[in-house]
């Protein structure tokens, strides 16, 4: 694992903004795998801001995970949530954007079916990842099989309670969702996970320094053989191996020896 700890949150959106284009400049027609949640804002930002931002024509992207029982066109939907934070400033085609459909009537079959459209893309080339304050990865909650793939998951209720500032106070946030599962976001050629915040300090540590288990989920990221974890200070407080890690990536420079 690479672990790069900026001083400053935005230095490490910038960078994670930066190693995605970085692998859309290489390979314009990358496959990417993309998050959504709080933190992937302020990179899908950086990115339409950019004015050296590569052309993402090529481009062909599959996201983590969708609320079961949300229509494309729903306002906290994952398909809204892209398309007002990142696909409709670029000029990717709408048919190369893939998400699992909320709505589908069978949502177990819709998860594999999405799981078959991954495999037959070939290999995801640069999986983004948010961290959940429970050690999850896309909706892969503790206690989820590190073998599983692309499925629905019940949501726990921290996962519940964390995303319910995203729904009306009168509105319910879903039970369920389809997830790609861990060793399908483990295939990904290369991982960059972005956590952020205080909040996140305890499941960083959990991830990186942690045993691996499924009490963790994240903690898988120890096995995979280009895993970039990108945080900032107040994530990396609980580290017990943070003076080291910052002495190999000083403020969260990848030095070559
Ligand atoms: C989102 C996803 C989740 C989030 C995680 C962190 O597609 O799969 O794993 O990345 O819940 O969410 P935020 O960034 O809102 O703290």
């Amino acid at each position: 694992m690479k672990v790069l700890i900026f001083p400053q949150p935005e230095a490490a959106v910038r960078r994670t903004a930066d190693l995605l284009m970085d692998q859309v400049r290489r390979a314009p027609r990358s496959v990417l795998g993309l998050a959504t949640g709080g933190t992937m804002e302020p990179v899908y930002a950086e990115i339409l801001a950019r004015r050296d931002r590569p052309s993402f024509a090529g481009v062909q992207s599959f996201n983590l995970d969708e609320y079961v029982g949300l229509a494309p066109e729903h306002p906290q939907s994952y398909h809204r949530y892209m398309a007002q934070h990142l696909f409709d400033g670029l000029d990717m085609p709408a048919t190369q954007a893939h998400l699992p459909r909320g709505d589908a009537p069978l949502a177990h079959l819709e998860a594999s079916e999405y799981d078959a459209r991954i495999r037959a893309a070939g290999r995801i080339d640069l999986q983004l990842l948010g961290l959940g304050a429970n050690g999850h990865i896309g909706f892969n909650e503790p206690g989820s099989s590190l073998g599983s793939r692309t499925r629905v998951k019940t949501l726990t209720r921290k996962t519940l309670e964390d995303n319910a500032r995203f729904f009306g106070p009168d509105e319910e946030v879903p039970r369920y969702a389809i997830t790609m599962g861990i060793e399908t976001i483990m295939e990904a050629r290369q991982i960059v996970l972005l956590a952020l915040g205080p909040g996140k300090a305890a499941a960083v540590r959990g991830m990186i320094e942690g045993a691996v288990s499924t009490y963790c989920p994240a903690s898988i990221l120890q096995f995979h053989k280009n895993a970039t974890i990108v945080i900032d200070e107040a994530a990396a407080a609980d580290l017990t191996l943070r003076d080291y890690f910052e002495e190999v990536h000083p403020g969260g420079a990848e030095v070559l020896v």
